[in-house]
């Protein structure tokens, strides 16, 4: 039985590649409005859990349930009707269309108008386009991108496009957005905004956050809640200070260098 008021419930969720067990009996459930950290060090499964949260890849065993409602048979493009958005670990932008589209392209589940009117230019098909342009340009805004929105995505600094991406995602209308490793790439200063929007979007638009993200000290000042994933499995759970303190955590840690984990 799924959790029935969850936004997400993952259950004893395990994936196996061949020999590999990349993530095993993996739980998780998320309410409305939660940012919640998955940390853990390299090739813990983090990702991994991503793709099958998001249909990617299919849970070997084990079940996900949105809102209630089993995703085991859905494709990602379902899924993201169901209400879950993503970025990704490397940026995926369409790097040859404006900033502007690339939002607007994110957005496109939830302006209806039919093949038939596109093609025509029907008023209905204009009155589509310009409300996808508002919302896409409202959420330029956010991010501080509206002057660009005629560049091409490519012609972005990077931590602009790591931005973008997720105004993509919020143009999907999610009430979960996954982040993984936003602020992979950014320096200090850009990586302390990041993580201000973050919690700041989280508000504006009420939506649940699940964020992966490598350092520890980061995570642990905007999450409620983190779940710390080691070789697949979840080594620890609980609140930033539990998490902190715990010497399981810590020594999954310990090949990492100091000041990416924070510890
Ligand atoms: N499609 C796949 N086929 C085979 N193995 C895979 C596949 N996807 C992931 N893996 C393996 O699963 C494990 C977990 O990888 P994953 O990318 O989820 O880790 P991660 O925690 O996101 O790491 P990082 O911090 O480096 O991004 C790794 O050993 C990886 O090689
Ligand atoms: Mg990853």
């Amino acid at each position: 039985m799924a959790n029935g008021n969850a936004l997400l419930d993952a259950r004893d969720v395990t994936i196996r590649f061949g020999g590999l067990t990349a993530v095993s009996h993996f739980n998780l459930t998320i309410q409305p409005h939660e940012l919640v950290g998955l940390i853990g060090p390299n090739g813990a499964g983090k990702t991994t859990v991503f793709n099958m949260l998001t249909g990617v890849y299919k849970p070997t065993e084990g079940e996900i349930h949105v809102g209630g409602v089993s995703t085991h048979e859905f494709k990602p493009y379902q899924i993201t009707a169901l209400g879950v958005a993503r970025t990704f670990q490397n940026i995926r932008l369409f790097k040859e269309l404006s900033v502007l589209d690339n939002v607007k392209i994110g957005g496109h589940i939830h302006y209806k108008y039919s093949g038939t009117s596109a093609v025509l230019h029907t008023n209905r098909f204009h009155k589509a386009e310009e409300v996808a342009e508002k919302d896409a340009f409202d959420l330029l805004k956010i991010f501080g991108l509206e002057s660009r929105a005629d560049y091409y995505a490519k012609n972005l600094p990077y931590g602009d496009q790591r931005r973008l991406e997720i105004a993509r995602a919020l143009a999907a209308r999610p009430k979960l957005l996954l982040l993984d490793e936003p602020a992979a790439g950014l320096n200090d200063r850009e990586t302390l905004d990041l993580m201000e929007t973050i919690h700041e979007i989280r508000d504006k638009f009420d939506i649940a956050i699940l964020l992966i993200e490598h350092n520890m000290e980061l995570v642990m000042g905007i999450c409620e809640r983190i779940i710390v994933l080691s070789f697949g499995k979840t080594i620890a759970q609980g609140t930033p200070e539990e998490v902190r303190a715990n010497p399981v955590v810590i020594e999954a840690y310990l090949g990492e260098p100091a000041e990416a984990a924070g510890v």
